[in-house]
């Protein structure tokens, strides 16, 4: 169909933008805005690139949602998803019930957990995998005879999700306001963003010592023994793409030790490749006593999350079933067979087909073209990023250090600007996140790298 068909079909009050309008609720999105100006309808997607209903092509720079690491079109996904779907179509975990694809996938994710793991909790989504972290540091705790611990902590601007629980956890407005949350006893420390959160002259070691001795007054005024556990990402995607510095990372880590607070990666975004290692906790050196995988497990094929649980919080979940007749957690759909198996197969393509060394490689590709190519562009302060996980500080002054007023929207219309040269990327404030599917071909990057700096070269000049 021409562009011009579909604009005039799109006006027609049974077309596909009016039925969107009329009856879908759009997440992240300005609803009153939305109605005036419709959707955007993605109708099929090979490889990394989706077409539109208007028959244009988009480069997807942003996996979707930080999520179809192996594209589109995957044929031993599709295979995989059908062979489990004719086998058993469903079944569940709970009341002793169990089913091959899960068991097969919980002992994968365990053979290659970064730091020793002991037992998998299965979940539908990044959001509930979270949720259901937050309920084992409380149940592990209850059983350690410590009930008042029931405090989280975790960075402003990080993005947890946006179940209750998940979105008290995120350190995001937009998560929390008119909803009445965050809930009490969510608390939140200053995001490790050096280039942002860095005072003038102050060192990156000055920095992280800075906020390590803030972390360790909260920890001690609200006293660690109400304190359940701290949630961090090994690398901050949602929050603008933020590596902490590892000085930050080992300094939280030896005072969570000191007082007995668990650690939780939130590895939504950052597991099965895409920083380089399979998982981010590797490229950041940290030792978690849970990890919490969605999204890339089944290359967003199916909704599945995991929680990989070590040894010490499982060993007291069973201590608990000495005293209650149950473990009281359940989700109808926990493990969905369908789910494991296409996982269990995208695991099998990382794995045959050196996903994850090919994300450490592409790295300079990726950051070298942007360097390159946008590095000396008077709007850009940093290029940031690990294995195929890249973000683009945009700011007024690269110099000085100085912000754009927010009110000129410099972020979101880069963005735009890259969606009119047919390219996804996303805008997180003036942070440009680019996280294509990891399949992506080098030349596939040189095109998404000269797609962007043509948009930041048509906002440079709209600024001028
Ligand atoms: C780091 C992180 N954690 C959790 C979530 C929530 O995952 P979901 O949207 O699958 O609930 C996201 C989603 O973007 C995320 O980026």
């Amino acid at each position: 169909m021409h562009i011009e068909d579909t604009e005039e079909a799109n006006s027609r009050p049974n077309s596909i933008d009016a039925r969107d309008k009329a009856y879908v609720v759009h997440g992240l999105t300005n609803l009153r805005d939305h109605l005036e100006r419709g959707p955007l309808v993605i109708e099929s997607g090979q490889g990394v690139w989706v077409r539109d209903q208007a028959g244009r092509d988009y480069l997807e720079g942003m996996s979707g949602l930080w999520c179809i690491s192996l594209g589109y079109g995957e044929k031993r996904l599709i295979e995989a998803c059908r062979r489990q779907m004719e086998t058993l179509a469903y079944y569940h975990l709970t009341n002793h019930r169990s089913h091959v694809p899960g068991i097969d996938l919980a002992e994968k994710l365990i053979e290659i957990a970064p730091v020793p793991m002991s037992h998998v909790w299965f979940a539908n989504s990044g959001s509930e995998a979270n949720d259901c972290a937050a309920r084992l540091c409380w149940y592990y705790w209850n059983a350690k005879e410590q009930p008042a611990r029931r405090k989280f902590i975790a960075h402003r601007r990080a993005y947890h999700g946006n179940t209750i629980a998940s979105a008290s956890l995120s350190g995001v407005g937009y998560a929390h306001e008119q909803f009445g949350l965050p809930l009490p006893g969510f608390l939140h420390v200053e995001c490790p963003d050096f280039y942002a959160a860095g005072l003038p002259g102050e060192s990156e070691e000055e920095f992280s010592d800075r906020l390590l001795e803030t972390l360790e007054r909260l920890i001690e005024s609200e006293g660690a023994d109400s304190i359940a556990g701290f949630f961090t990402e090994p690398i901050m995607a949602a929050g603008g793409v933020v590596i902490p510095p590892r000085r930050y990372l080992d300094g939280l880590q030896r005072l969570l030790r000191e007082h007995d607070i668990l650690l939780v990666a939130d590895e939504v975004v950052t597991a099965f490749g895409r920083t380089g290692e399979m998982f981010g906790t590797t490229t950041m050196g940290l030792v978690p006593d849970m990890i919490v995988c969605a999204k890339g497990i089944t290359s967003a094929y199916f909704p599945l999350s995991a929680v990989l649980i070590n040894d010490r919080v499982f060993q007291a979940m069973v201590q608990q079933s000495e005293r209650l007749p149950l473990f009281g957690l359940t989700m109808t759909y926990s493990g969905h067979p369908v789910g494991a198996a296409i996982a269990r197969e995208a695991i099998r393509i990382y794995e045959d087909d050196g996903i994850v060394q090919r994300a450490r490689r592409m790295e300079h590709v990726l950051l070298g073209g942007l360097t390159e190519r946008i590095g000396a562009s008077p709007i850009v302060g940093q290029i940031r990023g690990r294995g195929l996980l890249a973000g683009v500080q945009l700011v007024a002054d690269p110099l000085n250090r100085r912000f754009f007023d927010p009110a000129l929207r410099v972020g979101p219309r880069v963005a735009e600007a890259a969606e009119k040269h047919g390219l996804f990327v996303r805008a997180i404030g003036d942070v440009i996140a680019i996280c294509p599917p990891l399949s992506i071909t080098e030349d596939e990057l040189h095109m998404l790298t000269d797609r962007l700096a043509r948009a930041v070269a048509d906002v440079e000049a709209e600024l001028r």
